[in-house]
């Protein structure tokens, strides 16, 4: 006896309804995917009960004719695909013809409809039973209702969570939309009240600004970076600005938002030294790829994708972060954070860029700092070995005149306005580089002491020196181990002429008992870090005008100049502008 029917197309719509139709969001996210792919202007969303009563999508789209709305709610009804050769470059969200079949399966719908301004198509249906047609007047355009979401499956209800639960999935999935479709105006209300309006953005940034306000889209900082045929834009926050607090992010590949570990992954690379760790930067990301790089079909709300060389795409995403974290305008101006939260424009990468060396060329070598700072006037405590020995970067170049305050601050006057520079977070940035080029190279240059000095630890102390040998080898220190728990310095690295070596290594042998970071992913990051910091200029060190100079030339041949490696800005700005305004020359 043969056992196999085919089901019936109620059943399968519901089990198609399990893949696609998991909450109201869900419903949320279909409907105005159609309404989208509908070429809609303006979309309007109202929900009750955080979608679960009623979920109701108006459009101002193209329409449908009175059999198009009936066969709308057919499985595999679509107009969007034809043939399987269209699967290749869909541009449209939906091409399945699943959605609205699914959710008539485990709710009750209402379709309203017209092509044109006057005569239009009502269409009821519930649980997939079959519909009902009747004539209505409206507006060109269509209207969804979906209500009393799986009224007709319990057990799908019992694991729907409650309203503001539901609310908060409906908000990032509109959010979603609107970030992604920036020419479309978007208007969602929650029981009546308004909750989103968003006018029909220019740019991500204004768009940004439409949903969580004008000053936090201007803090972010603009990504946009070409690799190949990979290209990659949006806005990033800036490091000083990155919290603990939940971070918002956002992806899409092809005018298509995707969720991809392994993209946010590789853009939180980019930030690695400027943040602290455990806390991770607000990303909006957007690529573009050729279309026959990836394949769109393989997930059944369309939310992941496969790319045919996801490693060169990464690299793409974390170079171009890194490329935006790198310039002189990520660091945070005076304006924003000392003046009641007044924008000052951020002052232009030409500012230091024309005050210095000859510009910089595109893919400066990485730590350039280590072996290239060198200023005119020779001598530096500041920075690195022998500038006299180096004829070669002898450019001509000039700095502007620098002038310390409070023992603490490198202030200068530009064309375009005042910088400030920390000198410790510069000089901590500036090491970190160097000590991070020295471990990679394995070239540190290190001074045999003629006395040896000894260091008594304590047990933790010397477990952390232990953990961290290799580390310390290759950065120059040569050390033994002593007898009990002391240790015997033999050679040490010469940063700067200032370097106490010996405070520098207790400092940080100490500091780095202190945290369990000694799983061993970043963990010579992790060192670096804490031995730029102690061996830095600290704040209330005089520094000479050569020293500020040689400071000065060397954060600016960095890699990512404006940022210590805590997340704190090494630089401050304050545009000429600015000053004017708040004098009333503006
Ligand atoms: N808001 C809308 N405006 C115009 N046509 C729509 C709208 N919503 C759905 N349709 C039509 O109904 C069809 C089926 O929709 P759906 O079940 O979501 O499948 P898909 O979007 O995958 O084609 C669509 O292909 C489209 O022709
Ligand atoms: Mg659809």
């Amino acid at each position: 006896m043969s056992v196999i029917s085919v089901l019936p197309s109620a059943v399968a719509n519901q089990i198609a309804a399990g893949e696609v139709v998991e909450r109201p969001a869900s419903v949320v996210k279909e409907l105005v995917e159609n309404a989208l792919d509908a070429g809609a202007r303006a979309i309007d969303i109202s929900v009750q009960e955080g979608g679960r009563a009623l979920v109701r999508v108006s459009d101002d789209g193209i329409g449908m004719d009175p059999s198009d709305a009936l066969l709308s709610l057919a499985r595999h009804g679509t107009s969007k695909i034809h043939t399987s050769a269209d699967l290749t470059g869909v541009r449209t969200f939906g091409f399945r013809g699943e959605a609205l079949p699914a959710i008539c399966s485990v709710a009750r719908i209402e379709i309203e409809t017209a092509q044109c301004d006057g005569p239009g198509t009502r269409v009821t249906a519930a649980g997939g039973a079959a519909a009902e047609v009747a004539q209505t007047q409206r507006r060109r355009g269509t209207t969804v209702s979906v209500s009393d979401l799986f009224y007709n499956s319990p057990a799908r209800a019992k694991f729907l969570r409650g309203s503001r639960s539901e609310w908060r999935a409906i908000t990032e999935v509109v959010t979603t939309l609107a970030l992604t479709r920036r020419d479309v105006r978007f208007d969602l209300a929650h029981d009546g009240r308004q909750s989103m309006g968003a006018p029909p953005a220019p740019s991500l940034r204004v768009r940004v600004g439409a949903l969580w306000g004008v000053e936090y889209a201007d803090s972010l900082l603009d990504v946009d970076d070409v690799a190949g045929p990979i290209q990659v834009s949006g806005l990033v926050e800036r490091p000083a600005n990155v919290g603990t607090a939940t971070r918002r992010t956002f992806l899409s590949v092809n005018g298509r938002a995707i969720r991809d570990a392994g993209i946010l992954r590789a853009a939180e690379a980019a930030y690695r030294s400027t943040i602290a760790a455990g806390t991770r930067p607000a990303l909006y990301l957007e690529l573009s790829v050729p279309a026959d790089s990836i394949d769109v079909n393989v997930h059944p709300t369309k939310a992941e994708i496969r790319f045919q060389d996801r490693w060169t795409v990464e690299r793409a995403v974390e170079r171009a972060v890194r490329r935006a974290l790198g310039t002189f305008d990520a660091s945070a101006s005076l304006g924003r954070s000392f003046f009641g939260g007044i924008a000052a424009p951020g002052l232009s990468p030409q500012i230091i860029e024309s005050a210095v060396l000859a510009p910089q060329a595109d893919d400066t070598p990485l730590f350039q700092s280590a072996t290239s700072a060198v200023e005119p006037n020779g001598s530096s405590a500041i920075g690195m070995a022998d500038p006299a020995e180096r004829d070669d970067v002898r450019a001509e170049f000039t700095i502007p005149p620098l002038t310390q305050l409070r023992r603490t601050y490198i202030m200068f006057e530009h064309e375009d306005g005042v910088v400030l520079i920390d000198q410790h977070s510069a000089h901590e940035r500036v090491l970190y580089e160097a000590f991070m080029h020295d471990l990679a190279a394995g070239s540190a240059d290190s001074q045999r002491l003629l006395l040896p000095f000894t260091l008594s630890l304590s047990a933790l102390e010397l477990e952390a020196f232990d953990q961290n040998k290799q580390y310390f080898d290759r950065l120059g220190f040569e050390v033994e181990p002593f007898g009990g728990n002391a240790l015997i310095v033999h050679a040490v690295p010469l940063p700067h002429t200032r370097f106490d070596a010996e405070r520098c290594l207790r400092d940080t042998l100490s500091s780095l008992t202190g945290d369990r970071a000694s799983a061993a992913a970043g963990r010579h990051e992790h060192l670096i870090a804490t031995i730029s910091c102690k061996a830095a200029v600290k704040s209330g060190d005089v520094l000479s005008d050569g020293e500020m100079r040689a400071l000065f030339v060397a954060l600016r041949d960095t890699n990512l100049p404006a940022h210590d490696v805590h997340g704190r800005s090494t630089i401050v700005q304050l545009a000429w502008t600015e000053v004017d305004r708040r004098f009333g020359r503006a």
